[in-house]
């Protein structure tokens, strides 16, 4: 078993690099699946998702190579089944997209049901009643498999999607791309990786049009072509680490990022007192100036608040003075981390939706677990904060999404480190 401990106090300070887009590498590499010829995927974070789904390729008979550490080479040429039913797909929640991608090159999938970060309820009846819409029917076999089907080649129509959905609007773009005449998806999500995802399946020769907007236009293809495509830099790795700036009273510049796709976040930074400069691929924060000042968040679809920052930003507002209220809009539960920040002395009291922090105690060392993948960065955040040196255990999520996540905050000043520990020793906190 891994776990960090992270000796609290040290201000942020520096420069640090943002690595690729894990929810864009998670929908892009099932998605060449459709393609007809080899690709080669770059800038592709070197992050346990990425290696979990270029597994669930090699299993299904493609050839998956890493060239270099942010370099992937597939060829999905040689890909001879349309089942993912193995304990893999199981453990991660983006194996959804196979469904789509399979529908669209086999006309029919069998997936396990997704795993992934527990928030409470995660359905996907909106990705099945768009392949519903195309005429593929599915069944759910053992409550464990989803096998959707159609008798021949999807065909296009018009989808309207009940709530905005990231999986279900690249999912049914992805069972789209290669379906017998027109695709409407209205009511999409807008999310950069939404875009990202189209912006590759276009280079391929995919026609799509209008994604980032709620109206998604797709007119099947018969054939894609290989492409070396690059993946946007990850929106929510670098919301992250301005969120951990902040929270040290530290000044860094965030570089490798596409700053537009960070506005909401900005804007809230701004609001808190942070200064903020933006540049063509990079973001100087800087909280050292003055003191910061509480606010309210609301998490929504893109270009709303992002949900995947709640937990980052929720620690932030634990540092400020004064009694800060987010609203969590997009999942129904996305507070299992406030038990942990409250053994580390945070005051959040949660109301349904709604988490009431009362800014301003000090945060003091304990041993917190992370309970999912952004949980566990909020935990570290709080870790940095903190009197005394804190653990954090189940550091497994952490390492889902976040791309070296040690070596980047211990060169802007932070006391972390990875270790080793046995079960022996987890049995005594317990
Ligand atoms: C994606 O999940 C991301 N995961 C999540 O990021 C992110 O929190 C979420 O989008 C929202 O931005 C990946 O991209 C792999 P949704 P997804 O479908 O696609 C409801 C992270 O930390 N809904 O947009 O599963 C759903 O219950 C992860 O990186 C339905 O009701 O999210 C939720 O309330 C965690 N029916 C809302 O829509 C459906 O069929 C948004 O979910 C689908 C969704």
């Amino acid at each position: 078993m891994e776990k960090y401990v992270i000796n609290g106090g040290n201000v942020l300070n520096g420069e640090v690099s943002i690595s690729g887009a894990k929810n864009a590498a998670v929908a892009i590499i099932p998605a060449v699946i459709l393609c007809d010829e080899p690709c080669r995927i770059e800038n592709i974070p070197n992050i346990s998702d990425v290696s979990l789904i270029g597994r669930i390729l090699q299993e299904m008979g493609a050839e998956v190579k890493r060239e270099n550490k942010s370099t992937l080479y597939i060829d999905p040429r040689k890909i001879n089944s349309y089942c993912a039913t193995t304990d893999l797909v199981r453990g991660m929640r983006a194996s959804y997209y196979l469904l789509g991608a399979l529908l669209g090159r086999c006309h029919r999938a069998k997936v396990c049901l997704p795993g992934g970060c527990n928030f409470g309820a995660r359905p996907i009846d909106q990705h099945l009643k768009g392949f519903a819409a195309m005429g593929a029917r599915h069944e759910l076999v053992n409550g464990a498999i989803i096998d959707v089907r159609s008798e021949s080649r999807l065909r296009g129509n018009n989808i309207y999607l009940d709530v905005v959905s990231v999986g279900a609007t690249m999912n049914i773009m992805l069972a789209a791309v290669k379906a017998e005449g027109q695709t409407i998806i209205e009511n999409a999500a807008k999310e950069p990786h939404i875009v990202d995802l189209a912006n590759f399946l276009n280079s391929m020769g995919a026609q799509i049009r209008g994604a980032g907007t709620d109206t998604i236009k797709i007119r099947g293809v018969d054939y894609l072509h290989g492409i070396t495509y690059s993946i946007i830099p990850d929106q929510i790795e670098a919301g992250t680490y301005m969120c951990a700036v902040a929270a040290t009273r530290g000044k860094v510049l965030v570089k490798n990022i596409t700053p537009k796709h960070l506005e909401s976040i900005t804007a809230k930074l701004r609001e808190i007192g942070c200064e903020i400069k933006e540049y063509d691929e990079a973001i100087f924060v800087d909280a050292s100036k003055r003191p910061l000042n509480r606010c309210n968040v609301k998490t929504m679809p893109h270009p709303g608040f992002p949900t995947d920052c709640q937990p980052q930003f929720a620690t932030l507002l634990c540092t400020v003075m004064g009694t800060s209220i987010i609203n969590e809009n997009v999942w129904d539960n996305r507070y299992q981390y406030v038990s942990e920040l409250t053994m580390m002395g945070a005051h959040i009291s949660v109301e349904g939706r709604l988490a009431i922090i009362e800014g301003g105690n000090k945060l003091t060392a304990a041993p917190v677990k992370a309970t999912d993948l952004r949980a566990g960065a909020a935990m570290v955040i709080a870790g940095l904060c903190a009197e005394g040196t804190t653990e954090v255990t189940s550091i497994q999520y952490i390492e889902r999404g976040y791309e070296n996540l040690v070596e980047k905050l211990t060169a802007l000043g932070a006391d972390i480190k990875k270790v080793y520990y046995d079960e022996a020793d987890r049995s005594l906190r317990a």
